[in-house]
């Protein structure tokens, strides 16, 4: 149990954590813009003389792109490990005009922290470094032996870290992984995540006449790039919503009814919901509730379309390319590799004469389903109990970690703690992201009780 006094230690503490956090944020570490790789740089750096200060035996580790920071505190060559993992990397923040306050440059307002990656994942990580800071203030020694691995590519699918884990898998031998890059269930109910979904994403490029041409001159000759493009499109969901795939959804392991039925006890308030999100209706899987879509539902998401003309006023032309960006959402059991295989044959399969199609693999990430039945689950549901002032609820959520899968498959890790300090409307990947001060408290609070229930 951990000592009251680091308790009071960390409330204490509670405005340093704060502006310290604030240094962190103004770091424009977006990993998938070549043009801030310094920027990605300063962040891993940044982690590395933190966890210095902690007295971690630390490194900086290069990859093919972004640095792996790892460090270690391992004291009891015989005792229990806990491997945290986080990213310090963050998704680009436009658009720019969107932003009350611009997304680098962290501002608090009416308890929150709003920049790009206030909530994902950098406050969330930045809880395990204050808590451990508090317990060796308080106590002089960690209760267990602890781990931290940070990368700055989970935001473009960690091509890198994969590798890494294997290389380097005795050094990050472990007995529990914990990984606070989730939600709550919403403000005030906090959660343990026990699945994420997985991600198929694919880019389409059709290319049709050597140029763009005037459509007057050669209209009725040719296939229009983008015609074909939304025709393609357009085939693969069904009027129902679902997706039109042919074998997309062999693989889904269908939901149990005792699952159903805890997801359908849990407060979910949709009128909210729609408010949030500015919209009349949901739509979906008409079979499937909306907690059930949005966690544990297969999904289909065109993120994106060019070609042609869409500036100002009107130009009469045929284009001679057109694109898309398309991720799919995957549940256990379905594969990524299995999926884009499908997904390409079936495009394919819808290319007509004239237009030249191709399909690359943008990236991916394996569903995940962890089980809730062990020890260190409860350790987990004690530790957020002290942290937040109430016991957690269990969820799965629809995002995706794809770094999660190979703790188990590479590292043998089966016990993996999600305990997200998010919050669904903290606006991750949109304007204006931010973090509850409160959240960012309790997760610190919660990963230093962590430590002390894992050790007993
Ligand atoms: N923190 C998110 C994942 C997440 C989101 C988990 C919501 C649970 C709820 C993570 O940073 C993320 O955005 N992942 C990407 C993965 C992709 C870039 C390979 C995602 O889900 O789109
Ligand atoms: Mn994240
Ligand atoms: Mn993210």
């Amino acid at each position: 149990m951990i000592p009251k006094e680091t308790l009071t230690k960390i409330d204490g503490n509670r405005h340093r954590y704060v502006d310290e956090l604030l240094g962190f944020l103004r770091i424009p570490s977006v990993s998938t813009y070549t043009r801030h790789a310094t920027d990605v740089r300063r962040a891993a750096e940044w982690v590395f003389n933190h966890l210095r200060r902690l007295e971690f035996q630390s490194k900086l580790i290069e990859t093919e792109r972004h640095p792996v920071v790892y460090g270690e505190h391992c004291p009891y060559p015989d005792g229990p490990t806990l491997l945290i993992y986080g990213h310090y990397d963050v998704q680009p923040p436009e658009p720019l005009e969107e932003w009350i306050t611009p997304p680098f440059t962290p501002s608090i307002r009416d308890g929150y922290v709003y920049a790009r990656g206030a909530s994902d994942d950098k406050g969330q990580f930045f809880t395990y470094l204050k808590a451990i800071e508090a317990v060796l203030a308080v106590t002089g020694k960690l209760p267990i032996n602890v781990k931290v691995l940070v990368e700055g590519e989970e935001e473009i699918g960690s091509p890198n870290l994969g590798p890494f884990l294997k290389e380097h898998k005795n050094q990050l031998k472990a007995d529990v992984v914990a990984v606070s890059d989730s939600s709550q269930f919403t403000q005030g109910i906090p959660a343990v995540t026990y699945g994420l979904r997985g991600l198929s994403y694919l880019q389409l490029d059709i290319q049709g006449p050597r140029i763009d041409l005037h459509s007057g001159s050669f209209g009725g000759l040719v296939a229009n790039p983008l015609q074909v493009l939304a025709d393609m499109i357009s085939k693969l969901k069904n009027p129902d919503g679902s997706i039109a795939i042919p074998n997309f959804y062999d693989d889904v392991l269908p939901l149990e009814d005792w699952e159903r039925e805890e997801m359908a006890s849990l407060p979910f308030d949709e009128t909210h919901l729609k408010e949030y999100l500015g919209v009349a209706g949901l739509v979906g899987e008409a079979d499937y509730s909306p907690m059930e879509r949005k966690t544990a539902r297969p999904t289909l998401d065109v993120n994106g379309m060019w070609g042609g003309f869409s500036g100002e006023g009107a130009k009469t032309v045929i284009p001679s390319k057109a694109g898309a960006k398309v991720s799919m959402r995957l549940v256990p059991n379905q594969k990524p590799d299995v999926i884009n295989k499908l997904f390409k044959d079936y495009v394919r399969s819808l290319s007509p004469d004239g237009v030249k199609v191709q399909i690359s693999e943008l990236h991916g990430a394996e569903p995940v389903l962890v089980s809730r039945d062990q020890a260190s689950v409860r350790a987990a549901a004690k530790a957020i109990e002290i942290g937040f002032g109430k016991a957690p609820v269990f969820i799965r959520e629809g995002g995706s970690i794809p770094i999660v899968n190979l703790f188990k498959e590479v590292l043998d890790l089966d016990s993996i703690l999600l305990m997200g300090w998010g919050n669904p409307d903290d606006g991750a990947h949109s304007p204006n992201e931010r973090f509850s001060l409160d959240d960012f408290h309790h997760g610190i609070r919660s990963a230093a009780a962590l430590l002390y229930e894992l050790a007993t």
